[in-house]
């Protein structure tokens, strides 16, 4: 069976980009789906003299290996000052250091979601110029808005953010 690995891209024990990735991932049909809490990767602050020393902490092979095995990814990236969450990129940047292809040239549905009106749209703009470069295939993506108006006992409230979910999660399962 094909599998799907979901990311929260944040540190929060309740994140809400943690929420709506595995939401999103629990629609795609017949894959198996492997939920990344960053938590559970242990690393410390990326640092090149850091990493002269120890290399690569444990966490962060972990994830690696973890990644290797995936036929694609959900994404949803928590959004700090309009950027990514410091757990996030340093997850990023220490993986980058093992392989530059972190995203192994499989397809990526991109999501972001903050309290606020605009979503994330800010990391998502910045995820979406970037990722590429690391091997995302990027399928689709969304910013959703006001995650608590519009998401209540794991239910989408909002017909048209609805819709547009279930043609993010259509189009991701032709891709893999
Ligand atoms: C340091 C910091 C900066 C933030 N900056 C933004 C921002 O630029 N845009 C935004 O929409 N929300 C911002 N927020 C609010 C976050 O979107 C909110 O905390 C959200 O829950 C983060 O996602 P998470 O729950 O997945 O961690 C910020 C929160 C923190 C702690």
């Amino acid at each position: 069976m094909k599998k799907i690995i979901t990311i929260g891209g944040s540190n929060s024990k309740n994140s809400i980009n943690k929420i709506l990735a595995e939401y999103v991932g629990d629609l795609v049909k017949n894959v198996e789906l492997i939920k990344v809490d960053l938590n559970n990767y242990e690393m410390p602050l990326f640092s090149v003299d850091v990493e002269a020393k120890v290399g690569s902490p444990k966490g962060v092979i972990a994830l690696n290996e973890l990644i290797e095995t995936a036929d694609g990814f959900i994404i949803s990236l928590a959004e700090h000052n309009g950027s990514y969450s410091v757990a996030f990129k340093n997850a990023f940047d220490w993986l980058s250091r093992i392989n530059g292809k972190v995203w192994r040239d499989k397809p990526m549905l991109l999501l972001a979601t903050s309290p606020g009106i605009r979503g994330g749209q800010s990391v998502l703009d910045i995820a979406l110029g970037r990722f590429p470069f690391n091997g995302a295939q990027i399928v689709g993506s969304m910013s959703f808005p006001s995650f608590f108006d519009n998401f209540k006992n794991n239910e989408v409230l909002n017909e048209e953010l609805k819709m547009t979910i279930e043609k993010l999660v259509a189009d991701l399962e032709k891709k893999i």
